[in-house]
């Protein structure tokens, strides 16, 4: 298994829900270390880059609405094969889709109005970071119960 580092995303809607600390603690519980955290309010040509997969698709102009409306919390999260998990804790893409137990599946119900975003590869976690933070801002350190965690 690979420690992997991951992007994720509190959208505005989680964060005006007051979903912050709920989000982090499952994370948290689950072993995955946050190396990197602010609260930022995205602006344009961030969400533009950072969506731009999805330019000239019909929910784009809202996408980009939606995402630079109110703050975000934007984060870097390390751990075994971290892109999946997080991917899996956040649930499909569509709340309603999306099975309880997981983010998007426990809170909200509409696809324009999911509350969190996770890369969904390597490659798109490193972009997604490189975006967000300067590599200065992500801190190496080791929490005390990685050897019970890891078994080294
Ligand atoms: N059919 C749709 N209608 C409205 N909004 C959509 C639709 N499909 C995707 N979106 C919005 O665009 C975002 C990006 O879509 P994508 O296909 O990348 O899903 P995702 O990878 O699960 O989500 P994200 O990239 O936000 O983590 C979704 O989170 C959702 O808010
Ligand atoms: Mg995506």
């Amino acid at each position: 298994m690979a420690r992997e580092r991951t992007f994720a995303l509190i959208k505005p809607y989680g964060v005006q829900r007051g979903l912050i600390g709920e989000i982090l603690s499952r994370f948290e519980a689950k072993g995955l270390k946050i190396v990197a955290m602010k609260t930022l309010v995205v602006s344009e040509d961030l969400a533009k880059s950072y969506y731009s997969e999805h330019i000239g698709k019909p929910f784009f102009e809202p996408l980009i609405h939606y995402i630079t409306s109110g703050p975000s919390v934007a984060m870097v999260l390390e751990g075994d094969e971290a892109v999946k998990v997080v991917r899996k804790m956040m649930g499909k893409t569509s709340p309603t889709e999306a099975d309880p137990g997981t983010i998007r599946g426990d809170f909200g119900l509409q696809i324009g109005r999911n509350i969190i975003h996770g890369s969904d590869s390597l490659t798109s976690a490193e972009r997604e970071i490189s975006l967000f933070f300067e590599a200065n801002e992500i801190v190496d350190f080791e929490r005390i119960d990685e050897q019970w965690l890891y078994g080294e």
